[in-house]
């Protein structure tokens, strides 16, 4: 009789201890996300991770979100859960950063030079026709020096832990066909934000503001600004074209991501859920990385298709003469982003 009543009160307390633990694992924490159950050392944890970005889907931000999602909650057993919202659908320029800090969101993939605030290093994208392509920006960033800038909000709580990239910047306007940097004086131009962007259109006799991505539509369609400059996958996939009349294709600054995490997540995870986040994290840098080219070329041939700008493509002469006004930026920005880090990045640029 005793052995009966010893084995129902183990039981008992086994169905309780088990209960407890599943109620840790499912109630949200105040930021809305899952708390992590670690539940024994070495076991993935119950967690919902949120991405959050301000582009639409078919772009390579995107597309390098979705790898991470497909290979997190595959390889974690449907443990780990993994959101994103696009199209600055939960949290857009102005208050993403924000939100990671506090954890109310574990990813965000922003344009790297709307954190030149922060730290004005973030503004080498910006330095006009630093990188002819994906593969010397990348090159920077998988740098030394790259990496340090990529880790330089730590004291925020904030962690870079990938560059992913976009591409070069093409010039839109609705006011005239762009061929020459007499053309833009004159006339204003939205911008990431940022320092060095500002020096450039200034140089061009033009002005600038920075507007945030989700108002940018707005902003064109009503004038609030003549023109803009980005990529082609978020001229295309935005529609920018429909509010614009000229493109002129300059690949003078890019649009490339410092994937960030903040400390408080990041530091809560056990080995086996660190080591899945990584690997997703890695799959999609690999993906957006190798997306990035392709999806500009085929927004481009998309732009082409619909016809609703008129397209000028500058001769390398007339590029030249972009070039010789801009020079001027690298000298006034040397003692701010500094000279080693400029240099760093004409390394990768040779290759
Ligand atoms: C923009 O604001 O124009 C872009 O940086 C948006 C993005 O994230 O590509």
């Amino acid at each position: 009789m005793k052995k009966v009543i010893l084995f129902v009160f183990l039981l008992m307390s086994v169905i309780f201890l088990a209960a407890c633990g599943g109620n840790e694992a499912t109630e949200p924490t105040d930021d809305g996300s899952t708390p992590g159950t670690d539940d024994g050392g070495n076991d993935i944890q119950e967690i919902t991770i949120k991405f959050s970005h301000v582009v639409a889907e078919n772009t390579p931000k995107h597309q390098g979100a979705l790898a991470m999602k497909e290979y997190i909650e595959s390889n974690s057993n449907g443990k780990i859960k993994f959101e994103i919202y696009p199209n600055s659908s939960l949290f857009g320029d102005q208050d993403e950063y924000q939100n990671l800090v506090s954890n109310n969101i574990q990813f965000i993939a922003p344009d790297l030079t709307k954190f030149v605030g922060n730290n004005p290093q973030f503004n080498v994208p910006a330095l006009p026709f630093m990188f002819d392509n994906d593969e010397e920006a990348i090159a920077f960033w998988d740098g030394e020096k790259g990496a340090e800038v990529l880790g330089s909000l730590e004291a925020d709580g904030v962690l870079g832990l990938s560059m992913w990239p976009n591409g070069g910047k093409h010039l839109t306007n609705d006011e005239k066909a762009i061929d020459s940097p007499d053309d833009l004086k004159g006339l204003k131009f939205r911008t990431q934000g940022g320092q060095v962007l500002e020096s450039i259109y200034k140089a061009l006799g033009a002005g600038s503001e920075s507007i945030p991505f989700s108002e940018l539509y707005t902003a064109l369609d009503q004038g609030v600004v003549d023109g803009q400059e980005n990529t082609f996958s978020n001229i295309e996939s935005k529609k920018f074209d429909e509010v614009q009349t000229y493109m002129t294709v300059m690949n003078h600054t890019r649009v490339d991501y410092a994937v960030f995490t903040n400390t408080t997540f990041w530091n809560e995870l056990n080995e086996a859920t660190k080591e899945i986040v990584v690997a997703g994290l890695a799959e999609g840098t690999k993906v957006a990385r190798a997306e990035a080219k392709s999806l500009n070329e085929k927004a481009y041939e998309t732009i082409k298709e619909r016809g609703l700008v008129e397209i000028i493509e500058l001769t390398p002469e007339q590029v030249d003469v972009f070039r010789e006004v801009m020079e001027p930026i690298y000298a006034e920005y040397e003692d701010s982003i500094g000279a080693d880090v400029i240099e760093a990045a004409r390394e990768a640029a040779k290759d």
